[in-house]
């Protein structure tokens, strides 16, 4: 059986709040948190850094899952490590040497993800399968909250899917961006186990009866 895993993102929470934030959307079951850095260089916005990580860490005993939109990325991978980031992904965008990159991740004692936004062919996973703890597939461009989810990315999802049971290998699949109780059964039916959601979790005021329905919602896949 599948473990699936929700993840929500905090790009959508009240920031003025974000300690309070962190721990009701944990308690309301999340499996870890989101956290979405942002450039204005490689994504059109500018959000949160290191030092927000290292504030939210003790709120919270699930793993964060940071996804870097950044370029360049490798400069400020140690710091959010020392933060204490658990997983941490990149766009091969954000890289002169992807190889290189998913090494330091791990070096720092982190799990590695590779961030492919809607346009990034999968040819790039080829000779780095055994690097990657995550794939992530944008289901939305980069760079803002609350978008739809675009339908295409069923494909991708099914097609990586197929990659990481070829490989043998013990990788998540997550998907981000307009994940929402009425999508999330056919996200996981063409394959993710992994799913990020920011306004439709943050966006509504109980969390726990989102979480609980997208459950739901996966228990008939
Ligand atoms: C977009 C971010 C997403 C975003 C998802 O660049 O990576 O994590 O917060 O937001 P929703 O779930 O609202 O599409
Ligand atoms: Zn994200």
């Amino acid at each position: 059986m599948t473990t699936y895993r929700i993840a929500p993102s905090i790009l959508s929470a009240d920031f003025a709040r974000l300690g309070e934030e962190v721990r009701n959307v944990v308690a309301a079951g999340a499996d870890m948190i989101h956290f979405d850095v942002m450039d204005n260089h490689y994504v059109p916005n500018l959000t949160i850094g290191p030092l927000v990580c290292e504030a939210i860490r003790p709120h919270v005993d699930v793993p964060i899952d940071v996804h870097l939109m950044v370029k360049p990325v490798d400069r400020i991978i140690p710091d959010f490590a020392k933060a204490g980031a658990n997983i941490i992904s990149f766009h091969p965008e954000g890289s002169e040497h992807i190889d290189r990159t998913l090494q330091l991740i791990r070096e720092h004692g982190c799990k590695a993800g590779l961030v492919l936004n809607p346009g990034t062919p999968l040819h790039i996973l080829e000779h780095v399968m055994d690097r990657l703890d995550l794939i992530l597939l944008m289901s939305v461009n980069p760079g803002f909250g609350g978008q739809s989810f675009i339908p295409h990315t069923l494909k991708k999802i099914a097609a990586v899917r197929k990659l990481i049971d070829a490989s043998g290998r013990d990788i998540m699949l997550q998907v981000d961006g307009g994940v929402k109780i009425d999508n999330i059964a056919e996200i996981a039916a063409a394959g993710a186990d992994t799913f990020v959601a920011g306004s439709a979790i943050f966006g509504k005021a109980d969390y726990r009866s989102v979480i609980n329905d997208m459950r739901a919602e996966l228990a008939k896949v």
